[in-house]
């Protein structure tokens, strides 16, 4: 029988080598990318089993890389793992189906038990992240629940409820014109959420369509959860902001932009 084959995607020799050995301990033929064109390049050439890819890739392509394979067509149901930085995102991966996260620095026994796990087909059940030493099992489980949802803004005309300090709001110019800069204003809230230690905005992630933009950290020491972004459109797109409230968990919101 031939040999599964994992491509790992990954620019850091030292982490490429740790992930080659253990993949190959598991009897699995490994190729190497070193960027997110190369991992193209390699996925032309012939079928894999698995992708390995860091979120961290030069130039922010790794999360690029991650949404363009789902869309790929027979490269999209492939099980992909991704090596990421932040306990926040790895909880965010699991929204994707067949997309599991390990959060650095990982031991071998986590990546061995991610990969035999996606092997298998069980991404549904990949293994807590036992790495995660910062969080109480009770805070673990609190955080669990809260990305077990995305809630969505019904209608944005006439917010209801939480969705009034929640919904992500967009400013922006009235005319946005091609290729031209212009600045993005988002608020968390049209009643802006308040930000104190006991609760308020940690996070929020801007998309121009599948284009992962800016990963924005707010402190609660901010008098409001609000960001300026400079953009510059080619043509109309749908902006998308997804933001987490630390009681009342994750919120997205979109705002289609005409570009003339
Ligand atoms: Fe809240």
């Amino acid at each position: 029988m031939a040999r599964r084959r994992a491509l790992v995607v990954e620019a850091d020799w030292r982490m490429r080598k740790l992930v080659r050995t253990n993949l190959e301990a598991l009897r699995l033929e490994v190729v190497e990318a070193v960027s997110a064109e190369e991992c193209r390049a390699v996925l032309d050439e012939g079928p894999c089993d698995l992708v390995v890819v860091d979120a961290d890739l030069p130039g922010g392509n790794g999360w690029n890389l991650v949404a363009q394979l789902r869309r790929t067509p027979g490269v999209g149901d492939l099980p992909i793992i991704v090596l990421v930085s932040e306990p926040v995102r790895a909880r965010l991966l699991r929204r994707f189906q067949q997309v599991g996260a390990l959060v650095k620095p990982f031991g071998a026994s986590d990546l061995v038990a991610c990969v035999e796990c996606a092997l298998a087909g069980a991404a549904d059940h990949w293994p807590r992240a036992a790495h995660l030493h910062s969080h109480t099992q009770q805070e673990e489980d609190q955080m669990e629940e809260l990305f077990k949802k995305v809630n969505r803004v019904q209608d944005p005309a006439n917010l209801q409820g939480l969705e009034v300090k929640h919904a992500p709001i967009f400013h922006l110019p009235e005319v946005v014109k091609a290729g031209e800069p212009f600045a993005l204003r988002v608020t968390i809230g049209q009643a802006p959420h308040g930000m104190e230690g006991k609760h308020h905005i940690e996070w929020l992630d801007l998309y121009a369509g599948e284009v992962f933009v800016a990963h924005v950290l707010f402190s609660p020491v901010l008098p409001k959860a609000e960001v300026e972004v400079p953009l510059v459109l080619d043509e109309s797109t749908t902006l998308r902001v997804t933001s987490l409230c630390n009681l009342h968990g994750v919120w997205e919101g979109t705002h289609q932009v005409v570009v003339q």
